[in-house]
């Protein structure tokens, strides 16, 4: 299967073989092109893909030892994501399909994240993802493969796009989550940031609060001239964080009986709710999958992991196939 991810600010092309083995996943980010901007500029980010995607394919085919006779199908991602970065990866993977013959299957970029975690070991139904990424803040319930119940989801920012956003307050470089990450390691998570817990038995997040009540204690800290341990403040934003995150995904996975919990998406590089999820998994005795950092952050080994299934249950896009911006999860 080869496998094509062009959603936001990184190309990557990967050859997964049975939906598991991973032959090779080359990503080429653009991470830096954007850091001067503070952001993702959707129209540099698809001028950069077109320049990326033939040599990344190129590279992908040469380290797995394979040739574009070898493979089986194509899946891409086709949404959610930047509908421009997105239709790059589209238009290569219908050229591709269609010079060679080979069946396309369109993917949907959560679909590929939490099947990141089928490249570490086989699912175990019914399981319970808790998605975290910068566009993304769910927990999505599995009976079956390929079929997605959504338990609850946040009501304003994602869990990544908090972390991005309280970054910026404190002035470090974008992506600012791998950098609070970073600095909550050496801080003390003494300031008392709020937890948004919402109604007693709702799944949904939300976010927008701390990130207000952050910016708020920066403007306060200013204003009385003190000076901020930018260390303390990443930690207590991350302790308030993970403890949200944490407390309600566990008390869904008792809920629902699930035999799995799985962590996805970008913030699943965190090291703090990392050590935190796997502590409280143990203590509730649910078995846990979170894939290795190089899987959590957008990469093509997952969207083919993710095709491969779909695959398998007789999925076939056409030349039609198009970009869906904002593709939803549980009718797609
Ligand atoms: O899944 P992803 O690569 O792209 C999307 O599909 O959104 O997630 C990117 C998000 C960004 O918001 C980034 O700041 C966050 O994941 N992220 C982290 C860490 N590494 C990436 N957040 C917290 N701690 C990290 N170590
Ligand atoms: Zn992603």
């Amino acid at each position: 299967m080869l496998g094509i991810e062009t959603s936001c600010d990184e190309t990557s092309v990967a050859v997964v073989q049975d939906g598991k083995k991973t032959l090779a996943n080359v990503v080429a980010s653009q991470m830096d092109i954007h850091e001067r901007f503070g952001g993702v500029v959707p129209e540099v980010a698809s001028r950069h893909h077109v320049e990326s995607v033939t040599i990344v394919i190129e590279q992908a085919l040469r380290e797995a030892g394979v040739s574009i006779e070898d493979i089986d199908a194509i899946a891409v991602t086709k949404g959610p994501g930047l509908v421009g970065a997105l239709l790059i990866g589209v238009a290569a993977a219908k050229t591709l399909s269609f010079a060679h013959d080979i069946p396309l299957v369109g993917v949907h970029h959560i679909a590929g994240h939490i099947y990141a975690n089928r490249l570490i070991d086989e699912f175990v139904f019914p399981n319970l993802t808790l998605v975290v990424s910068g566009g993304h803040t769910e927990l999505i319930l599995m009976n079956q493969h390929g079929q997605y119940e959504l338990l609850g989801e946040t009501r304003d920012d994602a869990a990544g796009e908090a972390y991005d956003k309280v970054a910026r307050a404190l002035d470090l470089p974008y992506p600012g989550g791998p950098q609070i990450d970073r600095l909550a390691a050496s801080g003390n998570d003494h300031i008392d940031f709020p937890r948004s817990w919402l109604e007693p038995d709702s799944y949904d997040f939300s976010f927008s609060g701390l990130k207000s009540s952050v910016i708020n204690y920066l403007h306060n800290a200013k204003q009385r001239g003190e000076e901020v341990r930018k260390e303390d403040v990443a930690a207590s934003f991350q302790a308030s964080v993970v403890d949200v995150l944490v407390t309600k995904t566990i008390r869904a996975a008792k809920a629902y009986n699930v035999e799995q919990l799985l962590v996805a998406g970008g913030v699943a590089a965190n090291k703090g709710l990392r050590q935190r999820i796997t502590m409280a998994a143990e203590e509730a005795g649910v078995s846990l999958l979170i894939p290795p950092l190089e899987l959590c952050t957008d990469n093509a080994a997952m969207i083919a992991s993710a095709g491969y299934i779909a695959y398998q249950q007789g999925v076939r896009d056409a030349m039609d196939l198009n970009a869906h911006p904002g593709l939803d999860l549980l009718s797609y």
